[in-house]
């Protein structure tokens, strides 16, 4: 049959309503890859699902193809959301698809530029904000309170609807949940969907490894963060707006929510790349989590299916990387140049 996006396969599991006109750009259906080195090291059978290789780049288009379904369905005409990035390319193109007006408010500076360009090149208006994705998120709520402007971040609850199916994806292929779900959290919707996803999915239930940057971990400290850092911008938020669900579902299923630094993160971003895949920053929390837990023995290894979601592709924060290493070798365009810088090695 023809994918025809996640919406069509997956509508008797969405709670979406009557009015929902669709909008995909066959979004979802990512793979789930094996990733025997990594495997071999933990002791365990780890897969990726990665979400990078989500149309605009992330897993940001799930719950947007639902929330902006919806929103057209209803006769919205402007769509607005805060963004760390992610969901403002999202946001962006999936409006774009639907022929709305879309609105996104970035935190000034903090925004890395594949996002950026993404957002602008569907054709939204971007406005920086100077202060925390927190702070921009507090404002897209007041506005869309008092005005028709509809609101896609992940408060909207259609766009969890829409973030439920990548746990019936993982379901389907592997005929069962995982023993152990890794991921990032920054505003908390993800974690929520999967687990709500599982749940309703009657499939089994995974422990949950939630993994927040250590500048940014409200959820670990339990208390706000007033000012996030981290490298991994995607999650630099203090405040999360489905930080209690969040806590609830790891406590749950019996898994836990844990920080990682800013290095450990971008060692586990190397570790998945020299494995072929390339993630952002944000999106190697999970792995730098379950390495960790491992190293200190809290993470029991044999035997288990372990399943981390990737959830943006590395190309979406290219300067990370190009800021890291020194510019490639330049040679004359000469055979003799070539063979003699590759010898040299
Ligand atoms: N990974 C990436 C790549 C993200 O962009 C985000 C969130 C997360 C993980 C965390 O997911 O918020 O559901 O816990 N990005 C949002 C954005 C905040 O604006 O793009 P979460």
């Amino acid at each position: 049959m023809t994918y025809s996006g996640l919406i069509q396969r997956y509508r008797q599991f969405l709670d979406l309503p009557a009015h929902t006109k669709i909008v995909s750009l066959l979004e979802g259906n990512t793979p789930l890859i094996p990733m025997p080195r990594l495997s071999k090291e933990l002791g365990c059978e780890l897969f990726i699902k990665f979400e990078g290789l989500n149309p605009t780049g992330s897993f940001k288009d799930r719950g947007m193809t639902a929330a902006i379904s919806e929103a057209l369905g209803r006769g919205a005409q402007t769509v607005i959301c805060a963004s760390t990035g992610n969901t403002a390319a999202s946001a962006a193109a999936y409006a774009a698809r639907a022929g709305l007006r879309s609105i996104v408010l970035i935190p000034e500076g903090k925004v890395a530029v594949g996002k950026l360009a993404g957002a602008i090149a569907y054709g939204a208006e971007v406005i920086q904000i100077q202060g925390s994705f927190d702070d921009a998120l507090a404002l897209v709520v007041e506005i869309t309170q008092k005005t028709p402007i509809a609101l896609v971040n992940s408060i909207n609850p259609f766009r969890i609807e829409g973030q439920k199916t990548a746990a019936f994806e993982i379901c389907d292929e592997l005929e069962s949940a995982p023993d152990w779900l890794c991921l990032p959290v920054g505003n908390a919707g993800n974690i929520t969907a999967y687990w709500m996803g599982f749940k309703q999915y009657q499939k089994g239930l995974p422990r949950l490894l939630g993994v927040q940057a250590a500048g940014s971990a409200p959820l670990v400290l339990g208390h706000p963060v007033e000012k996030p850092e981290t490298v991994a911008t995607a999650i630099r938020i203090g405040k999360p707006a489905r930080g209690e669900q969040a806590l609830e579902a790891a406590h749950e299923s019996n898994g836990r929510i844990i920080a990682v630094s800013d290095a450990e993160i971008l060692k586990a971003q190397q570790i998945l790349a020299s494995e072929g895949v390339w993630v952002e920053p944000a999106s190697a929390a999970g792995i730098a989590g379950l390495l960790a837990e491992s190293a200190v023995g809290k993470f029991e290894a044999k035997g288990q299916k372990v399943v981390a979601v990737c959830t943006g592709h590395g190309m979406k924060d290219p300067a990370i990387i190009a800021d890291s290493f020194a510019a490639p070798k330049s040679i004359p365009a000469t055979y003799a140049a070539l063979t003699h810088l590759i010898e040299q090695k």
